[in-house]
């Protein structure tokens, strides 16, 4: 799989230069492969905001680089095009909606790339439908007038209809209820596995980094902490916790048993207790 994004010595300072200067990145150097799933993880403050808001072009490295597509994103020219390339969600997402009704809030990415009314409706509609909206019961309302939860999935299809090759989540299920929780991780997976997206996702819940991911970065204090295959990352429990971080629940649970081995589901738990504790 070849890089899609990389970032090479990243050092990133809010008001740099000012007496009030905050650095949030320390010589981060990483790459995301073209359709991998990447779980971004880390406390408060460790910095996974600043990080990936450098995938889209919307914070300029300090110091070091990013390249996108192997372009680097100090250039004007490859900034005007990255929105289309990497489609970025913040967290709370929906606060961002503006539109009246919800299609035209919907339609304003595939309006901006210049398409034909008829292809913009249509990707309306499908972004619609994938985030799990009825596009004709929805499309005329004020999006002011939805629940936060169809708020937030109004948001995600506005970004999704744009169709780009890379999505950025940032904490996308932040207090949503679980089933819209699942439904939700269950698209973001569904994207990367059907049509090849390469997925981003920050995450507080280590359970759904453990589950989704193929790779699992670690930042704390602006640094890379740990990075490695899940499996990698939460085999070290104590040095998550070190930092603040509570490991996956299928992990807790064989190191509460004494069992010396790391498991990323339940079901994967549950095996390898019976395995060792036949009578469990
Ligand atoms: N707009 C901003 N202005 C100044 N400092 C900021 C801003 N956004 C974030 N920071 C600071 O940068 C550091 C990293 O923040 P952030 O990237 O939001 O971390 P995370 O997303 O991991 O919680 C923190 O110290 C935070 O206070
Ligand atoms: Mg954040």
């Amino acid at each position: 799989m070849g890089k899609m994004i990389r970032a090479e010595n990243l050092t990133y300072t809010y008001a740099a230069g000012t007496p009030l200067a905050i650095p949030a990145l320390c010589d981060v150097s990483l790459s995301v492969r073209k359709g991998e799933f990447l779980a971004l993880v880390g406390p408060v403050g460790a910095g996974k905001s600043t990080l990936v808001q450098h995938f889209n072009g919307l914070l300029l490295p300090t110091r070091g680089r990013v390249l996108v597509a192997g372009r680097d994103t100090r250039r004007k020219e490859v900034r005007r095009r990255l929105w289309q390339l990497v489609g970025l969600a913040f967290q709370y997402p929906e606060q961002q909606l503006f539109a009246q009704t919800v299609f035209d809030d919907v339609a304003f990415g595939p309006r901006n790339l210049r398409l034909p009314s008829q292809e913009v409706a249509e990707r309306v509609f499908e972004a619609l439908e994938m985030v799990g909206l009825d596009p004709q019961e929805v499309r005329e309302l004020s999006p002011f007038a939805l629940s936060q939860g169809q708020r937030r999935r109004v948001a995600l299809a506005g970004i999704l209809a744009v169709r780009p090759e890379v999505l950025v989540l940032d904490e996308p299920t932040a207090g949503l209820d679980p089933r819209g929780r699942r439904r939700l991780l269950g698209l973001f997976k569904d994207l990367q596995r059907c049509q090849g997206k390469t997925i981003i996702l920050i995450t507080h819940q280590m359970d759904v980094a453990a589950e989704l991911a193929d790779r699992v970065i670690v930042l704390c204090q602006g640094r890379i902490f740990r990075q490695g295959s899940p499996r990698e990352v939460f085999a070290d429990a104590g040095a998550l916790q070190e930092i603040g971080l509570k490991p996956p629940l299928p992990v807790e649970l064989l190191s509460r048993l004494g069992i010396p081995e790391v498991a990323l589901t339940l079901t994967e738990a549950e095996m390898k207790i019976k395995k060792r504790r036949p009578n469990f």
